[in-house]
């Protein structure tokens, strides 16, 4: 039927190029939904096609320059115009997962939803006294009791206003230290200190709306009291004013805790030339004592020059880590370009490539692979978008014992694996259809806690705030 349109290789160059960001309905991913009636009849197509030539750099938006051809973007474009038309007469909605029961190889679980109507969650913690805290992008803190399933999350108060653009917002959340008075880690965008022009309004696109911000990761810690006030705030990790920069991509930020020290993980913010660079704590994987100095055993503290928090060089937009229990290997997944998202094991002062190889497509990069770079244990082209991975290190499901577990954004997917040493002896997706599948972290009862985005009647994952939801895996007999 496609090629009675005169449309031939188009779905497949729409699947390959541009689904892992725009996503596969009307309502877009990463990048805004190209099906939509109502955006496609504000454009002709050769804005569409300069568009998709020159990319929007600034925006995430990779040229296709020298990758697809006039030809090849005409029927792309065709193609576009056409579904779009047909999506909008039967809009795509995500199935509600609640009491949904999983049926994996290894293990049943019911899908027990602990507390709905987060919006856009991307981080979660347990504090010591069993309650969770889960970040929402726009820019709060949540805590939520898994006791008191579906009562109202509190909204801890006083937390910094992040810039909320595309990716940037709130990210993760990580408490460590003393249990009676807990430090609380927190990651987040922030604009530039001082910068005093009005913000523009959502729906601005950057080549021709007001500027956009200079803006950067930045890490905190705090404490919670107890009336829920976020008080003595120090930074952990701040880059020099320079650095701060208009694109809105790539601000990294997992956490993971290992006793006394703290790994944060700082993508390349769209530029990935910062990656192979010493002096440059972008596209880079941290190790840190717990008040943020570099600890004297880190890989490059006697390096001339080099940031002496790096623990690992060459990670594009890191948003997984986690230690196998048995091997004390540390895991680590990756959001490729177009294609290429990797699945890692981190080591001290490994170089894992990114400005130089790729398994994915990247203007300028030519390489796959590359000596004295590390290669991926696993990577996935077309890209699912992975955001979070964690070992289960519990023993409430017999069947997945330390199993490792990957979240994905555009693929929408929670993945197993049965990992053997270095390698992945089997893979199962657990589930692809209910929504963004943000992260996922072992609870102190031994289950597995998922926080999903759009869980439930919305459209198809979004890069636009939605309501989402705290989900855990209760075991079955
Ligand atoms: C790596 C992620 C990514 C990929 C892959 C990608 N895009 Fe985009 N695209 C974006 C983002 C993000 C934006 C929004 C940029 C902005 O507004 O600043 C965008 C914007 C666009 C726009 C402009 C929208 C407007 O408002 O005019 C078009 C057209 C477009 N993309 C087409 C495509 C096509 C066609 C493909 C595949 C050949 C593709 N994109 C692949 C991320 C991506």
């Amino acid at each position: 039927m496609n090629a009675a349109f005169g449309m031939g290789d188009a779905p497949d160059t729409y699947t390959n190029s541009c689904a892992s960001c725009h996503g596969t309905d009307l309502s877009g991913g990463r990048g805004p939904s190209l099906f939509n009636p109502a955006f496609l009849a504000e454009r002709t197509d050769e804005q569409l096609h300069a568009t998709i030539l020159n990319g929007i750099p600034s925006g995430g938006m990779p040229g296709f320059k020298g990758q697809l051809d006039d030809a090849q973007i005409g029927r792309l474009l065709a193609y576009i115009r056409i579904r779009g038309g047909q999506l909008a007469q039967a809009p795509a909605a995500v199935k509600d997962p609640t009491d949904l029961i999983i049926k994996s190889k290894r293990q049943t679980v019911r899908i027990d939803v602990v507390a709905a109507n987060i919006d856009t969650p991307w981080g979660e913690a347990f504090l010591p006294d069993g309650r969770l805290l889960v970040t929402e992008r726009p820019g709060k803190i949540r805590i939520v009791d898994p006791k008191k399933k579906g009562s109202t999350p509190l909204t801890v108060t006083g937390t910094p206003t992040p810039w909320v653009r595309q990716d940037g917002g709130f990210f993760d959340i990580a408490v460590a230290g003393d249990k009676k008075n807990p430090w609380i880690y927190l990651s987040y965008a922030e604009v530039l200190p001082g910068y005093d022009k009005p913000l523009p309004g959502p729906g601005a696109i950057s080549k021709d709306g007001p500027q956009l911000p200079p803006a950067m990761t930045r890490i905190i810690r705090g404490q919670i009291n107890a009336k829920g006030q976020w008080i003595n705030q120090q930074d952990i990790f701040r880059g020099p004013d320079s650095m701060y920069t208009q694109s809105v991509i790539h601000y990294g930020s997992r956490f993971l805790v290992d006793g006394k020290h703290i790994f944060y993980t700082l993508g390349d913010r769209g530029d990935m030339t910062h990656s192979q660079k010493l002096d440059s704590p972008l596209g880079k994987i941290h190790r840190v004592n717990l008040d943020g100095s570099a600890p004297a055993d880190n890989p490059f503290v006697n390096t001339p020059g080099a940031i002496k928090t790096i623990w690992s060089v060459g990670n594009r937009n890191a948003e997984g880590l986690s230690y196998d229990p048995r091997t004390r290997l540390l895991w680590e997944s990756e959001h490729g370009p177009t294609g290429g998202d990797e699945i890692n094991i981190i080591e001290k002062g490994k170089n894992y490539g990114w400005g130089v190889v790729s398994k994915g497509l990247q203007p300028g990069i030519t390489l796959q692979s590359k000596e004295g770079m590390v290669d991926p244990i696993r990577y996935y082209t077309p890209a699912i978008a992975p955001s979070g991975i964690t070992f289960n290190t519990g023993n409430k499901y017999p069947g997945w014992k330390n199993n490792l577990f990957l979240t994905a954004l555009a693929g929408q997917k929670l993945i197993r694996y049965q990992i053997e040493g270095r390698k992945i002896v089997e893979e199962e997706i657990l589930w692809d259809q209910y929504g963004r599948t943000r992260a996922v972290i072992m609870g102190p009862d031994g289950l597995l806690y998922v926080l999903l985005q759009n869980a439930t009647g919305g459209r198809v994952g979004t890069g636009q705030s939605t309501p989402g939801m705290v989900v855990r895996l209760v075991p079955q007999p």
